[in-house]
């Protein structure tokens, strides 16, 4: 049932993705995280189809190690075509799903991950779940630059999952933010000082200076006491298409108002 909802989503994505690629939305959140920092090495966290990486790549060709990671392997092998690299089988396969007495899904990921040779490395990885040989990964490539996270979402048969009942995850809203959650934390493990942790979202609003406040107000409430702040929010126009994934989350006006991907920039202070 995993690996049906996995290819299921992969391919829904990819209405989304294509169009935001054609309304230049890639290129412009890259561009904003480039008035922030040069970035050599980068985690992208929930790569999807490689798109985001594609534009990074553009913006930032000097980079020597751009890394994505999703828990989907079928939206990894269309970021490897469509990123025209080279990845080891091995990288985007290797999780087991195993299903518990209690019908729910366990998924472990093994198996060591190479950097490689080349600029872009594709590991198969729920960051949510401990994963050994990434963090080794990590320790290999050294500080990073930049951690993305752009526009969270996930397959639907992850309600059927242990990690789903064990975060006590109830909507999308909830995974939005135990991912952010492990973004922040990874964040704080393995950017240099000064490195930035760049969120995108998407918010329905017919007020997007009062959203955007709003959404400053909760995002340095989430930072207090961490050696992080909100350097810089951009809301960037763009158009849902018809034939993607609907969005479902507290922003449940995505497709009802003119949508906005909101692009928070967070520094890592020293
Ligand atoms: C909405 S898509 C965005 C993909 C890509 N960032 C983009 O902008 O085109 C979210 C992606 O995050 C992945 N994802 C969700 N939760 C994850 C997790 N805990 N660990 C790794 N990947 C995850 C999903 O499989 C999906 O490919």
């Amino acid at each position: 049932m995993l690996a049906i909802a996995r290819t299921i989503y992969a391919e829904e994505w990819a209405g989304n993705a294509s169009a935001y690629q054609a309304q230049g939305l890639y290129d412009l959140l890259a561009e904003h995280l480039a008035q922030a920092s040069d970035v050599r090495t980068l985690l992208d966290i929930g790569c999807g189809r490689g798109h985001g990486l594609a534009a990074l790549r553009r913006t930032f060709p000097e980079a020597s190690h751009l890394i994505g990671v999703d828990e989907n392997s079928d939206c990894l092998e269309a970021a490897a075509c469509l990123l025209a690299v080279d990845v080891p089988r091995s990288n985007i396969r290797r999780g087991r799903d195993e299903v518990l007495p209690s019908g729910r899904y366990v998924s472990t990921y093994h198996g060591a991950v190479p950097i490689g040779a080349g600029d872009i490395a594709l590991v198969q990885s729920d960051v949510i779940i401990q994963d050994l040989e990434l963090e080794r990964l990590f320790d290999a490539v050294g500080p990073l630059d930049a951690v993305t996270l752009w526009f969270s979402g996930v397959h639907k048969a992850r309600s059927a999952t242990e990690i789903v009942r064990h975060f006590e995850i109830k909507s999308d809203a909830d995974h939005r933010t135990l991912v952010e959650d492990r973004a922040l934390s990874i964040a704080g493990e393995r950017l240099r000082a000064g490195g930035v942790l760049h969120i995108v979202a998407r918010a329905g609003a017919i007020d997007i200076d009062h959203v955007v406040h709003a959404i400053r107000l909760d995002y340095s409430d989430w930072l207090k006491d961490k050696p992080f702040r909100v350097e810089s929010i951009g809301s960037i126009p763009y158009d849902e298409p018809a034939d993607g994934i609907v969005v479902r989350s507290s922003n449940s006006g995505v497709s009802a108002m003119p949508n906005y991907a909101i692009s928070i920039l967070i520094r890592r202070g020293g």
